[in-house]
């Protein structure tokens, strides 16, 4: 199996358009050492060519563009992409969609009911491609059984429910139902070989535990550093916790939890806010991960395993 990172920021990008604390300034400044970094997706795939797109960015094309084996060219109109699967219905995880409205054939779209009913209501993007390409949609199964996307047939996908949150515009923002957000497990038949991915993870349930102690590789969120650091900055009066965010600091944070992971597991953050120290590589915090043995995602990052 083979994991492509497209873009490892969480909502906004890095730097953020409107945005000017140290990372951003210093970023579009070259003051720190920093890497831009575009809104989170990841491809996903058994090593025959046929990718599975987690995630549809709003900074897609640029991803494409960078990314050569998602265009075979083996025809006119042509993509490697042969299904998209959405790990919640958030704007950064959706508008994507739009970009790839002109696909010749429906697109196979797998994602939760609730996800649905999100992007079918309160942001009703899925009508709106009936316009254009079509979706064929999938429901995740959320009952923890694997289930195949064809044509991957050599990767087993388990999705688990995750205690984050809904987007801003849901009906149940700060009210969540199980499949507002998804982990997800995926496991190639051939090999054993097993990926954890969780951009939004906002709590250290059970089942979410096992799975990412049964993980060759876990990807997941790495969001904020600490819990108050948008409402330290001004930024914002949201918490990390509160958008269903584990904060990376802290007795119940992430880097606890990855510590104590089985030595083989290799650990990455991905999903990370401008705003997150860890950004700039010669900062404290990015030093303490490498001691850790934590890594931060960057987009082309290229994950075999
Ligand atoms: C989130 O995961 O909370 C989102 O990135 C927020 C957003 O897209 O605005
Ligand atoms: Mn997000
Ligand atoms: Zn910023």
């Amino acid at each position: 199996m083979r994991v492509h990172v497209l873009g490892s920021a969480a909502g906004g990008g890095f730097p953020q358009w409107n945005c000017n604390c140290r990372n951003c300034d210093g970023v579009r400044r070259g003051t720190i050492k920093a890497r831009a970094r575009t809104q989170s997706s990841i491809a996903i795939t058994g090593g025959d060519g046929q990718w599975l797109l987690c995630n549809a960015s709003p900074d897609i094309l640029a991803q494409l563009q960078h990314f050569a084996e998602l265009q075979p060219a083996r025809a006119l109109r042509d993509t490697a992409i042969a299904a998209v699967l959405l790990m919640d219905a958030q704007i950064d995880h959706t508008t994507g969609l739009y970009m790839l409205r002109e696909h010749r054939q429906r697109l196979k779209l797998w994602c939760t009911q609730p996800a649905y009913e999100d992007l079918t209501r309160g942001n009703p993007l899925l009508k709106l491609l009936e316009h254009y390409c079509g979706v064929d949609w999938n429901a995740i199964p959320l009952e923890g059984h694997a289930f195949a996307i064809a044509p991957l047939d050599t990767l087993r996908f388990t999705a688990l429910p995750l205690l984050s949150n809904a987007p801003p515009y849901s009906p149940h923002r700060d009210r969540p139902v199980a499949g507002d957000n998804i982990g997800l497990l995926v496991e190639d038949a051939g090999s054993g070989r097993r990926l954890f991915y969780a951009p939004g993870l906002g709590s250290m349930e059970p089942q979410v535990w096992d799975a990412m102690n049964s993980a060759d590789v876990v990807l997941v969120d790495g969001t904020c550093w600490t819990d108050t650091e948008l409402v330290d900055l001004g930024a914002s009066r949201k918490t990390a916790r509160s958008m269903g965010h584990l904060p990376q600091q802290g007795e119940d944070g992430m880097l606890s939890w990855l510590a104590k992971l089985p030595a083989r597991t290799r650990r990455i953050l991905i999903h990370i806010n401008n705003t997150n120290p860890i950004l700039d590589e010669d900062g404290p915090q990015f030093a303490q991960l490498r001691a850790a043995g934590v890594e931060v995602a960057y987009d082309g990052m290229d994950i075999t395993l």
